[in-house]
């Protein structure tokens, strides 16, 4: 079985190898690096001519036609074949019913995605702990609280949240106060940074204090970046460990070591036997890094389906906009700084013109503002301008980009977890991964599952 998945992820990476151009810088860049061009020309004239209902259904794998350039086809057909996750639920299975199930004080401060996402991970958690007769839960990244407490509310679980950030902790106790006092007996937060190295020992002990020996299952909702590949070592080290469920986010946060390479990705032998056979031409190594976790981290394509004309119309001008804006930055050697934390306010860009002047208010050009008057703003204005009107017919093409971009994104993340699952299935456990939230709702909405034989 791990031989198939060597196979899958050699397809993927010469996959991604061969359309770096989709990822391989920021968006905002995809007038200095040229991207545009990249295209096969013959695709391009196919592409140009879809309607927007063709192009949310190509994203997302609905739409291929056979008429078009074999090598586009294959394209299509391959980012399709090589997304081996399950498919999300396309209608949120408690979404609608949210007020009726959910008790007011798990309501409370709580966005509709949060409150779906805690439901549907806790049910998920509960079906896995009764099959293996489990009563306590670890929840690594507890953030608030929420789950944990909507876990014991619920089903009665004994739980330890396990959080870095001192203050969430105190919000958490704070709220547990407040909102949930009788769960005080049975949930407790705790203030402490997870790692595996050093402090293995430190926090194995510490958790099996906590959790008094008993057996227990390790839960992660967003647990960021290499928390969730250090919650499977954990839960590989920690014998009362008899669970795993990780919702991951983040994979682009993931940390390198001295030597710029990733501590926690790719984990599995499978993957990295793969990458160790890479010849030259094609080092998967490099293929294999920042841009492409920020690529598996992407929206999804899902957001597309049935994305309306203005919208896209909307997308591409912002996208170009900010594209022409680091194009005339670039060719003026010049830095972009924000100076205020709040981003464009959208809604009041109605044309390139007043986007500028936007960008004008908020950004230093060189460390120094632009004044919104006099003879220095106007020369600055009519430069950038200029450089609009070269590039404002491309509004089309930045969408067309995007819209492939979106296409390779689900192997990406395909092969992100895949990876974690195949360290698991090495490591001789039971694995699954599991579409549990709607991706539409939450992007990062597949649980990695581990369970020990
Ligand atoms: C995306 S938030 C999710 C919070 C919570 N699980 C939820 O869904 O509401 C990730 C949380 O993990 C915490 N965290 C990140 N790295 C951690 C680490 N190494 N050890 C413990 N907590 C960590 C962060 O402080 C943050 O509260």
């Amino acid at each position: 079985m791990l031989k198939d998945f060597e196979n899958y992820f050699e397809n993927t990476v010469n996959l991604l190898n061969e359309f770096q151009w989709l990822f391989k810088y920021p968006v905002t860049k995809i007038l200095v690096e040229n991207f545009l061009n990249k295209f096969p020309d013959d695709w391009l004239q196919v592409l140009r001519q879809l309607t927007t209902e063709e192009l949310n259904d190509l994203v997302n794998g609905k739409f291929v036609n056979g008429n078009w350039p074999p090598t586009l086809v294959s394209f299509v057909n391959k980012c399709n074949i090589f997304n081996k996750l399950p498919h999300p639920p396309t209608l949120p299975p408690t979404s609608a019913k949210l007020s009726e199930q959910l008790p007011h004080a798990f309501k409370i401060g709580l966005s509709q995605k949060k409150q779906y996402e805690i439901l549907n991970l806790a049910k998920l958690v509960n079906d896995k702990c009764l099959e293996y007769n489990i009563r306590t839960i670890v929840d690594f990244g507890a953030g608030l609280g929420y789950i944990g407490q909507l876990l014991n509310y619920l089903y009665d679980y004994k739980v330890i949240g396990l959080e870095s950030n001192l203050n969430n902790v105190k919000i958490a106790e704070k709220r547990q106060h407040s909102l949930y006092p009788e769960s005080i007996e049975k949930v407790k937060f705790v203030n402490i940074k997870i790692t595996t190295n050093d402090s293995d020992e430190e926090i194995k002990n510490k958790i099996k204090l906590l959790t008094n020996d008993e057996e227990f299952c390790l839960i992660g909702l967003h647990a960021c970046a290499d928390l969730s590949v250090n919650a499977c070592k954990l839960f590989s080290k920690i014998e009362t460990a008899k669970l795993l469920i990780i919702v991951s986010c983040c994979y682009h946060k993931l940390e390198v070591d001295d030597d710029n390479n990733f501590i926690n990705f790719p984990v599995s032998q499978t993957l990295k036997n793969v990458i160790n056979n890479s010849n030259n031409n094609c080092r998967y190594e490099e293929i294999l890094h920042r841009p492409f976790l920020r690529l598996a981290c992407q929206e999804p394509a899902s957001r597309w389906d049935k994305m309306s004309k203005d919208l896209h119309d909307k997308h591409a001008f912002y996208v170009l906009s900010r594209a022409v804006i680091e194009l005339f930055t670039y060719e003026n050697n010049i830095t972009l700084t924000k100076c205020v934390r709040k981003a464009t306010r959208k809604s009041q860009c109605k044309n390139f013109e007043t986007y500028l002047q936007d960008t004008i208010e908020r950004y230093y050009f060189n460390g120094n503002s632009i004044s919104n008057e006099g003879d220095d703003n106007k020369e600055f204005v009519e430069t950038i301008m200029k450089l609009w009107e070269l590039h404002e017919e491309k509004m089309n093409d930045v969408e067309i980009y995007t819209g492939l971009q979106l296409l390779l994104q689900a192997p990406a993340e395909s092969l992100v977890l895949y990876d974690r699952y195949c360290w698991l299935i090495e490591n001789n456990y039971l694995s699954e991964i599991v579409a549990v939230l709607s991706n539409v709702i939450s992007p990062r909405c597949y649980a990695t599952i581990g369970i020990k034989k």
